[in-house]
Formats: structure tokens, sequence, C-alpha cells
């Protein structure tokens, strides 16, 4: 895995949005997988910036998602249908038929779907991922199966408790959500994982220095073969050095 250490949450967010740039730039078609939640919205700020300069078009990109929250209809404001609309889909110039989700409602069959519709467009070439406290990554809590593909999953408490500040009390977040598997996201071709903040820097050490296991889902990017981390100093405070120059 190759470790970028950034000063900050700009920084950061500037090598990850220069990173898809590229990406698009050189692969006008592009199939880009991409996160919610709080680590992404600088970088979705920054690819809207780089867009109004007017030199690069998406419109032969696709985008997928890695999850939606079972129950929430595309139109409530805590879905991540509407989160990727508000601050990314409606202001570039990419095809609404281009941009997926995972449909939040329960059934192997939507889940089904969702796989064949990332095969047909020939597979993910850049994913972004954050990393849950517990080590999720996607909605793949603790426990998942490293040979999952997408499916539901009932949510943790603790991820429950992170994401109540989206919404006006912990009883609306919703209990369930559909997520891409493990082996689903290890498909991609490249990997950019960003983390931010001193609050995950537990977590972050276990990733990098503890074993690979089912315990801690992110951990298991280190066997993937082309996985950039970037994260800032506060998210790597308690690496040792020496992971982090190998
Ligand atoms: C979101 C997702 C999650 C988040 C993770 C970190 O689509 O898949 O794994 O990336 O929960 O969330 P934030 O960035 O809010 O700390």
């Amino acid at each position: 895995m190759k470790i970028v250490k950034t000063r900050d949450y700009d920084e950061m967010c500037d090598l990850a949005a220069q990173r898809i740039i590229k990406q698009v730039k050189s692969k006008s078609n592009s199939v880009l997988g991409l996160a919610t939640g709080s680590t992404p919205l600088g970088v979705y700020q920054r690819l809207v910036s780089d867009y109004r300069q007017g030199d690069l078009s998406y419109d032969r990109v696709q985008t997928f998602n890695l999850d939606e929250y079972v129950g929430l209809s595309p139109d409530h404001p805590n879905s991540y249908c509407y989160y990727m609309r508000e601050n990314l889909f409606s202001h570039l110039d990419l095809q609404p038929a281009n941009t997926h989700l995972p449909k939040g409602e329960v059934g192997e069959e939507v889940c089904r779907q969702y796989e064949e519709k990332i095969t047909k467009a020939g597979g993910i070439d850049l994913q972004i991922l954050g990393l849950g406290l517990n080590g999720h990554i996607g909605f793949n809590e603790p426990g998942t199966s490293f040979s999952s593909r997408t499916h539901v999953v009932e949510l943790d408490d603790s991820t429950r408790i992170a994401n109540q500040r989206f919404f006006n009390s912990l009883d609306e977040v919703p209990t369930h959500a559909v997520t891409m598997g493990i082996a689903t996201i290890m498909e991609s071709r490249e990997i950019l994982l960003l983390v931010q903040g001193e609050k995950k820097a537990d977590t972050l050490q276990r990733l990098l220095e503890g074993e690979i296991t089912e315990s801690l889902p992110g951990s298991v990017l280190r066997r993937h073969p082309r996985v950039t981390l970037i994260a800032d100093e506060g998210a790597l405070s308690k690496v040792e050095t020496s992971h982090l120059n190998s």
C-alpha cells in the first residue's frame, strides 16, 4: 500500500481530487466507485470547481456508489442518492443513467442486479473509500466475509451512532443498508482510501499494523496490489514511521 501523509484535510482533498481528474482525463469513459459521508465532501467540491473551469467532461463517465440506506427514498435528504445529487452529480455533466447507487431495498435480486451492472460497465477503474471508526469499508461491518458481494447489512450500533449527526435522532437512523461487498470492492483496479482526523488514528493503526482480519474489514486492503492511502497527520499519528516509509 502506498501511503501519502498530508498536513491536513485540505491537502488530502487536493491530492484525491487531482487523482480522480487525472483518471477521467486519461480515460474519458472511466468507471468511478464513489463514497459518501464527511470525508469525500471536500474532494467533491474540488471536482466541481475544476469542472467549472470547463476543461473536463464527465459525460462518458459511469459511477457506482458503495452503499445506500434501506428504507429511505431517493429524495430523502439523508439518502445517499440525495447526497450524491446535491454534492456532485447535479454539478457535473454526468448522464443521470450513468450514475448508479444500490437500491435501498431488501432483496437478493436487487443486489445481484447491482453486481451485474458493475460487471457490464467493465468493472471499477478507481474506487474511493472512507474508513469507519470500527474499520468498515462501504457498510461492510466487522465480521463480514472477505468473499462477500453486494448484500444487505444490519448496521452496527457504533455506525448508527457515528451517523446520527446527519439525522434528528438515533431512532431515525436506518437499521439496515445495502452495500457493495468486500470482494466487489477488491475487484476495483485501483483504490484510494481517504482517512482524516485523530479520532480514526487507532483504527488506521490497526489497519496498517495489525492482522489482516475480517474483524477489521479495511485490513483486507493490504492484499490489494494498487491501493493509495491518503491520510492527514492526525489519522496517521499512531502509525510507526517505518510503516509510512515502506
Ligand atoms: C460511505 C461509506 C462509509 C464511510 C465511512 C466513513 O459511503 O461507505 O464506509 O466512508 O463510514 O464515514 P465518514 O467519512 O463520514 O467518517
